[in-house]
Formats: C-alpha cells, sequence, structure tokens
C-alpha cells in the first residue's frame, strides 16, 4: 500500500481545558476519518488557569506544553492556530491577545459578552488580517441540517411562508442544580441565553441571508436563584429563554422568521431544529432524530388524487467534507465537531471552495445587535428595527 500523501501539519492549541476543551481535542484525533484533507492538525499545547484541568490532556502524547497563563503560548511560534473556550467576560480580552499574536483563532460563541466586545474583537481581526478568524457552531454540520440547507438554496421553497430555528435544552428544569458562570449575567452576559445558545440558532439563518430587519422579543427568566458554592441560594440573573420572532427576507420576500434558545424546554436534550415552509416546499430537521430529514410536496397519491405530503427521508452520515464512515451509518454531536473543524482548517487553507462553512466574525458579531435589538423588545414590549448586517 502506498503511503498517505504528505500534507502540511497544522499546530493547535487550546485555551480552556473544559468541557469544550475536551471535545475539540478528541475530535482531532480523529482526523484521519476524513478522506483527502488538505492540511493535518496536532493537538500541542493547552492552557488552562486550574492545573488539575490540564491532567486530563496527558493521554494525548502530541501535546508537549501546559500552562496556566495563556500569554505564555502566544511567543511560541510552533503553534499556528489557537482555540479558545472559557467564560465570556474572559473572551474579549484572550481572543484578542490571540489575533494580535498573528495566530489564527477559532472562538467560541458568543464572541465577547457583549457588542462593545465583538467590535474590540473585531478592531483586533481588521489590524491584524493575518489571522484567520472563525467562530464555532456545530450543529448546522449535522448531514440533515446539511440537506435542509441544500433545499432552501436549490430555490425549492418558492415562495417563502415562515421558518424557524432553535436550540433548546431542559437542562435547567431541576432547580437543585448549582448555579454556575454560564448562569450569571457578570460572567455570562446580559442577554443571558441569547448569548449562551444564540450562534446556534443564528448561524444558519445568517448565513441563509435572513439577517432580521426586527425583532420582538419573549425573554423569560423562570429561575430566580439557585444554590451557591455554600449550599444557600443566590441569584441566578440570567434569561433562561428567549423567543424572538423577527421579519427577514428571503429573496426579496418578507416572511416571519423565529428563533428560539431555551435552556427550560421540558422534554428537550439538546435539540436544535430547522424549519423552513414555502407554498412550493418545505423542509424540516430535528437533532432529535438524527438520520431524518423531511420534505414537503404536493404529490400523486395513487387512487386518492393530488395531496399534500411531508415524506420522511434518512440521510447517512455524509456531511461538509467526505469521511472513511460508511455512507449509510448514523451521524452525531463528535462527528458534527469533526466537520466543523474540517471546514475550518480547509477554509483557512483556501481549500473550501463552496462547502459551508464556521460562522463569519461580521456573523457573531451581528448577533449581539440582534440580541440588544431582543433585550429592548423585553423592556418595552415593542418590536424593534436591527441594522443590517455589513460583510
Ligand atoms: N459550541 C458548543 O456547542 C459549546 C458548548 C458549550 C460551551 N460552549 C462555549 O465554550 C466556552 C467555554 O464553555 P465550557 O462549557 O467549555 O466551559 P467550562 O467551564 O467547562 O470550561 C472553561 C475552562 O476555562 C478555564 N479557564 C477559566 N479562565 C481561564 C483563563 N483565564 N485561561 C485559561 N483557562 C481558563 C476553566 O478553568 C475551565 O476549565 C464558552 O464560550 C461557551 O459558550 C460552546
Amino acid at each position: 500500500m502506498s503511503p498517505a500523501p504528505a500534507v502540511p501539519t497544522v499546530n493547535v492549541a487550546i485555551i480552556g481545558g473544559g468541557l469544550m476543551g475536551r471535545e475539540i481535542a478528541a475530535a482531532i484525533q480523529r482526523w484521519p476519518a476524513l478522506i483527502d484533507h488538505p492540511v493535518r492538525p496536532r493537538l500541542t499545547a493547552v492552557c488552562d488557569i486550574n492545573p488539575a484541568a490540564l491532567d486530563w490532556f496527558d493521554q494525548i502524547d502530541t501535546v508537549t506544553t501546559k500552562v496556566t497563563d495563556h500569554r505564555d503560548l502566544l511567543d511560541d511560534d510552533s503553534i499556528d492556530v489557537v482555540y479558545v473556550a472559557v467564560r465570556h467576560d474572559l473572551h474579549e480580552r484572550i481572543y484578542t491577545d490571540v489575533i494580535a499574536a498573528g495566530k489564527s483563532l477559532l472562538a467560541e460563541k458568543p464572541f465577547g459578552i457583549d457588542g462593545s466586545a465583538a467590535r474590540s474583537i473585531m478592531a483586533a481581526i481588521a489590524a491584524h488580517p493575518e489571522s484567520f478568524v472563525r467562530v464555532s457552531s456545530e450543529m448546522p454540520f449535522f448531514p440533515g441540517a446539511q440537506w435542509a440547507i441544500d433545499y432552501v438554496r436549490s430555490g425549492a421553497l418558492g415562495r417563502i411562508v415562515q421558518a424557524r430555528n432553535a436550540f433548546l435544552h431542559s437542562s435547567d428544569t431541576d432547580v437543585t442544580k448549582p448555579v454556575n458562570w454560564k448562569r450569571q449575567n457578570r460572567f455570562c452576559g446580559e442577554a443571558g441565553v441569547m448569548n449562551d445558545l444564540g450562534l446556534h440558532a443564528w448561524h444558519v439563518p445568517l448565513r441563509l441571508g435572513w439577517a432580521p430587519e426586527t425583532v420582538y422579543a419573549q425573554l423569560q427568566n423562570i429561575v430566580t436563584e439557585r444554590p451557591g458554592p455554600d449550599g444557600t441560594n443566590v441569584p441566578c440573573d440570567t434569561w433562561d429563554n428567549a423567543t424572538l420572532h423577527c421579519w427577514s427576507r428571503h429573496e426579496g420576500e418578507r416572511f416571519p422568521l423565529t428563533t428560539a434558545m431555551k435552556r427550560i424546554d421540558p422534554g428537550q436534550k439538546n435539540t436544535w431544529e430547522f424549519e423552513a415552509i414555502g407554498l412550493d416546499g418545505g423542509v424540516r430537521f430535528s437533532t432529535s432524530n438524527p438520520k431524518r430529514v423531511e420534505v414537503f410536496a404536493k404529490v400523486d397519491v395513487p387512487g386518492v388524487g393530488r395531496e399534500q405530503a411531508w415524506q420522511q427521508l434518512d440521510v447517512g452520515s455524509q456531511s461538509v467534507w467526505p469521511t472513511v464512515t460508511g455512507g449509510i451509518f448514523e451521524s452525531g454531536f463528535s462527528d458534527s465537531i469533526l466537520q466543523m473543524w474540517a471546514a475550518y482548517l480547509a477554509e483557512r487553507h483556501g481549500a473550501l471552495g463552496d462547502r459551508f462553512g464556521t460562522v463569519r466574525p461580521e456573523e457573531a458579531a451581528h448577533t449581539h445587535a440582534v440580541f440588544a435589538a431582543a433585550s429592548a423588545s423585553a423592556a418595552d414590549g415593542r418590536a424593534h428595527d436591527v441594522a443590517p448586517l455589513t460583510r
């Protein structure tokens, strides 16, 4: 057997070795599953202020550098790309440090704790064009989500009627769950659940050109206190649930777009849903049933006549970048993370072509404008305009 062709190595560092830092480290170990990817990432360095969090990375033998201050990674010329997964109040400082060091960045959402932080990160990007920056959002890389996006792009909807994108949890229905940084405005941001789940619900709408013109928002803080570190209740001041009713445009036609972001949606474990309906067709996908894509059409039913039908399709394993996984096999969360990284590193290498890409900085920054309009709407009970997305 001839050896695999040599491809350039990209050295990756992770800042923040928590839930997402470990997930990304594991995804990079699965890189050989990708077919003919133009680069090969190697995780070489990890930073976490908590030294105990670094121990987990000992099982990855390419990791040769472990530090507790992120600035110690930035002077290391061997590091090409940095993935940062830390609290929202730390995004601005760490992202701008990484960008100013000239390293590429895969940032986590919400891309700064608020609009002002996002603008400062955008200014750093403008000053350092050598730093290739994108933002994490993996759910659209489920194969079923890709089919839904391709369906809409094909023009099959005809004149659009309505669309919806949602990210729904029930993780906070347990009122005895201790408070953590994601449930406190000073660390998570005033936008609360919109900061936490919003980019998941906006990546596809923004990429389809559906930036909202106006927003009417319903924001709920359902659980207002949670046990603190010593067991006594402390304020849990973040919005738990957000539903944004927007006017957007598809091919020039104005239509109602709803995005929902909920930490308290009983029955939902970790559900990303997309639906778009038009006069000629419709499409639905939910990670609750990750093999299934539904498309709407009028069909001739033998013996009955022409009827409306939601048709069910099974999607296989293939997403944006081809893999060795059998085409009929199922796909899951960690596959979507691998696909997101495949797209990010291919785009950085100039090899993504017309495939679906990770969130662009201007899209992530724009979500803060949407969330600010939503907060204003929740405050006065009226719909608010959102400035157009500028690229
Ligand atoms: N894409 C997704 O699906 C997804 C899912 C969950 C969280 N996130 C995002 O990822 C980010 C991190 O969330 P998480 O759930 O991994 O958080 P986490 O609390 O599990 O991990 C954060 C880690 O950062 C470390 N840390 C704190 N300050 C640091 C500093 N100054 N330098 C280096 N490390 C530091 C902490 O010790 C901790 O280990 C957030 O922006 C969050 O919104 C994304």
